[in-house]
């Protein structure tokens, strides 16, 4: 694999949510295709996706982008790299996709062809400046190109208002603390600029024209197979160790109930689980 930058340390808190993000992108994977198709991606384009995670974007773009095509993936965390190059070279794809090691906290990645798509989800709202981050993006497309940021949506809703355990409406609280657990993280970092509009306005303040907005609905009725399954609850594991710190004591000890393969009231276990959520992008062109 070839690295372009070198940074040994990945930030803190960058990474994704869940222990295995190649199942989690599966499971959002129609969500995914759905929130690409709008940036037209054809054969022989140069197209870059920041934050690539497990790859499962990567892989729908290199496929897009033909032979002749080539796909850049940025990440800050080299073990993200490694698992996206990994699944792109399980698919016969290495050759057109070029791995880039780089925190777009320090500006543009180094990415010298001219690009006609840039793709970057869930990523952008780890920076400390999305308005600058966007502005790097923006910066490396061609007249005409298009950027695409995935963020924002909806929370998920898993389990039942009233799921016999502890007090109703467990998630909505989970919700909350694990809100108040993201600002703190967020603001408690130095150099941090607080962002009071909505995505749309940060594209449109990068220079970018057309700017428009698409939301895709993600819905796994209960029972869940086990690959869903195992997604939803490995996220909740995630969600619940994040906001721990701000949810009460009774609301901790029914989440460490519910997470607890061992016990008779484990999540796994119940007919129930469910997931919908919506996922949210923006998209803008940059101006001829
Ligand atoms: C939550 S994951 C998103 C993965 C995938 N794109 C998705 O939508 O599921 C965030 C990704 O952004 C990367 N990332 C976070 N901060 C970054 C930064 N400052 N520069 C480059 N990559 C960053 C993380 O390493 C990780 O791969």
């Amino acid at each position: 694999m070839t690295i372009t930058e070198r940074q040994e340390t990945p930030i803190p808190g960058t990474g994704t949510s869940t222990t295995n993000p190649a199942a989690a992108e599966a499971v959002f994977g129609h969500a995914t295709s759905r929130l690409l198709a709008p940036l037209q991606v054809r054969a022989g384009d140069t197209v870059v996706d920041v934050g690539p995670g497990a790859g499962s974007a990567t892989l729908a773009l290199a496929e897009a982008v033909g032979e002749r095509g080539r796909v850049h993936i940025v990440d800050v965390d080299p073990a993200m790299l490694e698992a996206t190059m990994n699944a792109v070279g399980k698919a016969g794809l290495t050759d057109r996709v070029r791995p880039i090691l780089h925190d777009l906290e320090s500006g543009p990645p180094p990415i010298h062809d001219a690009v006609d798509a840039v793709w970057s989800s869930a990523c952008v709202h780890h920076t400390r400046d999305w308005g600058a981050a966007v502005r790097a993006l923006t910066s490396l497309l061609r007249p005409g190109g298009s950027l695409c940021i995935a963020e924002g949506g909806l929370p998920s809703r898993s389990i039942p208002w009233d799921c016999g355990v502890g007090t109703p409406g467990l998630e909505t609280r989970l919700d909350a603390a694990h809100n108040r657990w993201s600002t703190q993280w967020f603001a408690g970092r130095a150099g941090v600029r607080r962002h009071t509009g909505d995505w749309g306005e940060i594209l449109g303040a990068a220079g970018l024209e057309g700017v428009t907005r698409l939301s895709t609905l993600i819905d796994y009725p209960a029972p869940l197979d086990e690959r869903v399954r195992g997604v939803v609850l490995d996220e909740l594991a995630a969600r619940v160790r994040r906001a721990g710190p701000f949810l009460d004591d009774r609301d901790a000890a029914a989440w460490k109930t519910l997470l607890d393969p061992a016990d008779a009231q484990w999540l796994g276990h119940r007919p129930d689980l469910a997931l919908l959520t919506v996922r949210t992008a923006f998209y803008g062109r940059r101006p001829h």
